[in-house]
């Protein structure tokens, strides 16, 4: 297996491996190493079908929980991230985020398998939260030491919110707003041990994060703010560029990620799965 490194915060391509047959359990061990230590990997020139897409996905734990969009028809665990060519709705998570932060037990990470990819723009940035950590001035640090943060669905998913009823008329992607965002919440430490690697990060931002438990909804937007300035600066970000036929997985306790637009005039398809925590 050749794991070769972007040179930039996070990210690694992968080769070697033809994930469109079972993997061995060493190849597995290696991919899950690589996975670690890079937090993002791209496998490119993988023709995977979406039986090909669950089974990687099983080798690194049992499927994520997705709400708020519909399965692919056909498959329980599967969701397409999608655009038409002349579709008028904002990009789909434009906004920097970790999957699904609001659940108790969120997705330890995401494979994205890139089916139709447009000739430019459409790139999938992600933003090192270990580094962005690690790299800050204790002035911030201080004000996040202890904080426990409160992560919920109700801006992008409520019936009124992002992708709420309004949105769904202009949108090609299957999203179902519901009122169970307004329900779904939970509570997260701003700055979490990986539960693998032991290595300290920041978990989450701004977005899901409504703001900081025992702190004025004001002052909570503040410090919000100023580490959502910190945490997404360009030095902690790699900007991943899709090929058809390329899957990348990632480590939503050790990245932030956003998409990006610049793709008017074309079709953007990707299928998406998320692997649960254990
Ligand atoms: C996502 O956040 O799952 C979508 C990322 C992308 O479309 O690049």
């Amino acid at each position: 297996m050749d794991i070769v490194a972007s040179g930039g915060p996070c990210g690694a391509s992968v080769t070697g491996p033809d994930l469109t047959k079972p993997l061995d359990d060493r190849v597995i061990a290696d991919i899950r190493d690589a996975w670690l230590a890079h937090h993002v990997l791209s496998f490119p020139d993988q023709a995977m079908s979406d039986d090909d897409l669950e089974r990687f996905t099983l080798y690194f734990g049992p499927f994520g929980d997705d709400p708020f969009i519909a399965p692919i028809p056909g498959r329980k665990h599967i969701i397409a991230v999608q655009r038409e060519a002349d579709e008028a709705a904002p990009i789909f998570a434009e906004s920097w985020h970790t999957d699904w932060s609001f659940q108790q037990n969120p997705p330890a990470g995401t494979c994205l398998f890139g089916i139709t990819v447009p000739p430019h723009g459409g790139d999938t940035h992600f933003a090192n939260q270990h580094l962005a950590l690690e790299h800050m001035p204790d002035t911030l640090r201080v004000k996040l030491e202890g904080k426990v943060a409160i992560h919920s669905a109700r801006v992008p998913y409520a019936k009124g919110g992002v992708y709420g009823d309004e949105d769904r008329k202009s949108r090609s992607m299957d999203i179902r707003a519901s009122d169970e965002a307004l329900k779904a919440e939970y509570r997260h430490p701003i700055i979490a041990k990986h539960p693998e690697t032991g290595r300290e990060g920041i978990y989450g931002c701004i977005g899901y994060i409504t703001g900081f438990a025992d702190m004025e909804p004001d002052q909570s937007m503040a410090l919000l703010a100023e580490l959502y300035q910190w945490q997404t600066r360009e030095e902690f970000v790699y900007k991943h560029r899709w090929k058809p036929n390329m899957l990348v997985m990632w480590d939503n306790r050790s990245v932030l990620h956003r998409a990006t637009g610049g793709y008017e005039g074309y079709v953007r398809l990707m299928h998406r799965t998320t692997i649960g925590a254990r």
